[in-house]
């Protein structure tokens, strides 16, 4: 493996602050890039693509004329190629390496994150013209086209767009955004439950057939213009989950107006709600994840949720910045009292810039 590389590429994870499961029916997010990030230093080659992961230890390589999913993390590099090359373009291979504080599988957007960081690589090389919010949506057909995951825009978006200081309220469905200061008080703690997710893509895939199913019922295209009347014609299964994404949509702009006020008791109260609607509505939580929120609260938190898809994975919390890690300590081991055998950890986070590139020469 060479030493020098011609190109690095920094690439963020994200955090969703609010907004979660809205993005598939074109509902409001508000996510931010992390200051914890993939690197991928490269340097173009012929036809060929050999990446090291520095945290995994291995090298995986593929013709780039082969792009056929294999099951592992390659499959998010290679995914590019075949949206790329779909599109009509033909970049050239590249050897890469890979080094990351972004931890892997974590509920973090490490995937967004490597996807952002390859096809950023892509279109400087090749000279493809592509805006951020293109990027971010080539990136996103990597997971359905490729990889089989039916997500929404929401983490690559973050990825592509988020900026230091800033929270980011997406509409997912005019991709419109607004940037939405994180006040410098406050710091978010990201509690990883040290919990495996297990059946995630299913039962996220179950998630979004119904939210889907519920919104053609009635009519509409976006979660966003269901009004009440129309969302007391569902029933069932349909108007429990639909009914979860409009109050969440909901919830999304009221944090905007309470952050942008500074009232961060409030924003916190929202994130409380919207992490009891998710568990009781949305069935999205685990024991884990409601044991970290209620620590949370007691341990003094403004408020707390399940971030990312759910059934595992992540939490966070919206702490003072002056108190941020000794918080972060008192739950852990609060947590890890509770639950000895998990392999939980957790980062301070910050909003970050998203995905940037410069040449090293
Ligand atoms: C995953 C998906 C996103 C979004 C969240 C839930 O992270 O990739 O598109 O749907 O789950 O909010």
């Amino acid at each position: 493996m060479r030493e020098e590389f011609e190109y690095r590429v920094t690439s963020p994870g994200r955090v969703n602050l609010i907004g979660e499961h809205t993005d598939y029916t074109l509902g409001y997010v508000m996510p931010l890039a992390t200051d914890l990030h993939n690197r991928l230093d490269a340097t173009p080659v012929e036809s060929a693509v050999a990446v090291h992961s520095t945290a995994l230890e291995e090298t995986r390589s593929f013709a780039i004329g082969d792009v056929s999913p294999g099951g592992s993390w390659i499959d998010y590099v290679k995914g590019c190629y075949a949206v790329l090359q779909a599109e009509g373009h033909d970049p050239p291979g590249f050897d890469g390496r890979i080094t990351n504080t972004l931890p892997l599988g974590s509920g973090l957007s490490s995937s967004a994150s490597l996807e952002l960081a390859v096809m950023t690589l892509l279109n400087e090389v090749n000279d493809l013209g592509y805006s951020r919010a293109e990027l971010a949506r080539l990136s996103q057909r990597v997971e359905t086209d490729f990889v089989g995951v039916s997500c929404g825009i929401m983490d690559q978006f973050a990825v592509a767009l988020g900026t230091e200081h800033n929270a980011l309220l997406v509409d997912t469905e005019t991709l419109e955004y607004d940037l939405v200061p994180l006040p410098e008080n406050v710091r978010i703690v990201v509690f990883h439950i040290g919990v495996d997710r297990e059946l995630v893509e299913s039962a996220y895939n179950e998630r979004r057939e119904t939210a889907e199913s519920a919104l053609g019922t009635i009519g509409e295209s976006s979660s966003k213009d269901v009004s009440t009347e129309k969302l007391a014609k569902l029933s069932g299964l349909e108007k429990q989950r639909l009914g979860y994404i409009v109050r969440e949509n909901d919830r999304v702009i009221l944090a905007r107006n309470h952050l942008q006020s500074g009232d961060l008791s409030r924003v916190g109260e929202l994130l409380l709600d919207a992490h009891s609607d998710i568990a009781t509505n949305y069935e999205a939580s685990c024991a884990e994840l409601d044991s970290v929120v209620d620590l949370a609260v007691e341990h003094g938190a403004y408020g707390a949720r399940l971030t990312g898809a759910g059934w595992g994975g992540t939490a966070i919390a919206l702490v003072d910045a002056a108190d941020a890690r000794s918080f972060a300590e008192s739950v852990y081991d609060a947590y890890t009292d509770m639950y000895p055998d998990h392999d939980a950890h957790y980062h301070l986070v910050s909003p970050a810039d998203g995905v940037r590139i410069r040449s090293t020469e």
